[in-house]
């Protein structure tokens, strides 16, 4: 599903990016993603789906120099915007950006050490063949990571939590678009459980606030 299909052009996915740098929830949480990346792969290849801005590709990139990073991206608006992210941090050798759809990767079979992906799994289309061919790049023993938000409100005691982290606006404000916008769990494991991506081994895990699937190849 594109950006641009539903009017969110050049304008739109700047603004987002303002807004993902700069939001505490998030770059904490691309924080923690990269550095369970760095602890658990020493070098090779990450492509990063739906990358939007590129703003994992980069922590993650900036943990260690043996990581080459790849960014793929629907969104053309998008994928400029991480370009120039890369140009001017003089990143461009080894964080590439590039336009393409997890249903039809622009990669050959087997071809990355870690494939990641933040909050975009709600907007594929076909959910399960997004699932298929991130497997179908994955090299064989390597993972995929796909985390994503869950719709509904968290428990009490998570809610409360986030309030305490990140302040009454900024929590009551993300778990609002949380209500709303992501796949709820049951929906996730009806996904998972499609006949189409039988044999292909998808752990669910669920921190109370977001949902990680891991594809193990
Ligand atoms: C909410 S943004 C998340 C961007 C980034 N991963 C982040 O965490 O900031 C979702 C991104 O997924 C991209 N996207 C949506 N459908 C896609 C698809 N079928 N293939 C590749 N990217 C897709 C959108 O263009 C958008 O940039």
């Amino acid at each position: 599903m594109r950006l641009e299909n539903f009017g969110f052009g050049g304008v739109l996915s700047w603004f987002y990016s303002v807004l993902a740098e700069n939001n505490p929830v998030m770059v904490d949480f691309y924080e923690n993603v990269a550095n369970e990346v760095f602890l658990n792969l020493s070098s090779g290849n990450i492509l990063d789906v739906g990358t939007g801005p590129g703003i994992l590709a980069f922590k993650v990139a900036d943990k260690n120099d043996k990581f080459r990073v790849f960014g793929v991206d629907i969104s053309s608006s998008m994928v400029e915007i991480a370009k120039n992210k890369a140009k001017k941090k003089g990143l461009s050798d080894r964080v590439t950006f590039q336009f393409g759809d997890v249903l039809n990767l622009p990669f050959e079979d087997e071809s990355f050490d870690l494939v990641l992906s933040t909050f975009s799994f709600h907007h594929w289309s076909s959910p399960s063949k997004g699932i298929k061919e991130i497997y179908r790049v994955l090299k064989s023993g390597s993972q995929a990571w796909i985390y994503d938000g869950k719709r509904g409100l968290p428990n009490k005691q998570t809610r409360k939590s986030i309030v305490e982290k990140y302040g009454m606006i900024l929590g009551t404000l993300f778990m609002f678009v949380s209500s709303v916008h992501f796949f709820s769990l049951d929906e996730i494991k009806s996904i998972l459980s499609l006949d189409e991506i039988r044999g292909i081994k998808c752990i669910l895990e669920d921190d109370g606030i977001f949902i990680k699937i891991r594809i193990v190849k």
